[in-house]
């Protein structure tokens, strides 16, 4: 099976690590732990295709996005992971989708807009609407998920696989 870097990107306390752990562990985490960074292999198989995922689960904290550059360049794939309830953590992936475009010369990268939190429907103040518009906008799909529910988690992992396979 063929390894494919998968880098989980967005702001701090958005769930990237709560993501992750429940795609590869299936385990929720209550806690907040903020990363540093940290890596996790998984298999994953997508019709009959075997992947084996590298997962980079990455530090949304400011001190240490100065390695931003360097997992840009690493990543097969990326997951762009804000808060349904923050407005702020959406708008960080602007400039995170412009370093991938920018760096890959390419805007149809293998990514996926995910919207996490979506558990947290009386908090929401990123409406629907405003991440399919954003997604459409990028030309990349968009999910809602909750790693507390585990909802969408497995979905959001295979469909960047799904894509990284068809490049
Ligand atoms: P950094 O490592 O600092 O970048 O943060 P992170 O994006 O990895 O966030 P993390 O996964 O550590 O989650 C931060 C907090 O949000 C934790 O207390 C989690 O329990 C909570 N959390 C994460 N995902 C969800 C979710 O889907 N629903 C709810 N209700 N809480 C969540
Ligand atoms: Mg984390």
């Amino acid at each position: 099976a063929r390894d494919y870097n998968v880098v989980v990107l967005g702001s701090g306390g958005v769930g990237k690590s709560c993501l992750t752990a429940q795609f590869v562990q299936n385990v929720w985490i209550e806690s907040y732990d903020p990363t540093i960074e940290d890596s996790y292999r998984k298999h994953i198989r997508i019709n009959n295709r075997h992947a084996v995922l590298e997962i980079l689960d990455t530090a949304g904290t400011d001190q240490f996005t100065a390695f931003r550059e360097l997992y840009i360049r690493q990543g097969h794939g990326f997951l762009l992971v804000f808060s349904i309830t923050s407005m702020s953590s959406l708008r960080e992936l602007y400039d995170i989708y412009e370093e991938i475009i920018t760096q890959k010369r390419d805007n149809r990268f293998p990514m996926v807009l995910v919207g996490n939190k979506a558990d947290l429907e009386d908090d929401r103040v990123v409406d629907k609407s405003i991440g399919f518009r954003l997604s459409r906008e990028w030309g990349i799909p968009y999910y809602e998920t909750s790693a507390r529910r585990r909802t969408n988690v497995h979905e959001v992992f295979a469909e960047v696989t799904a894509r990284m396979m068809d490049r």
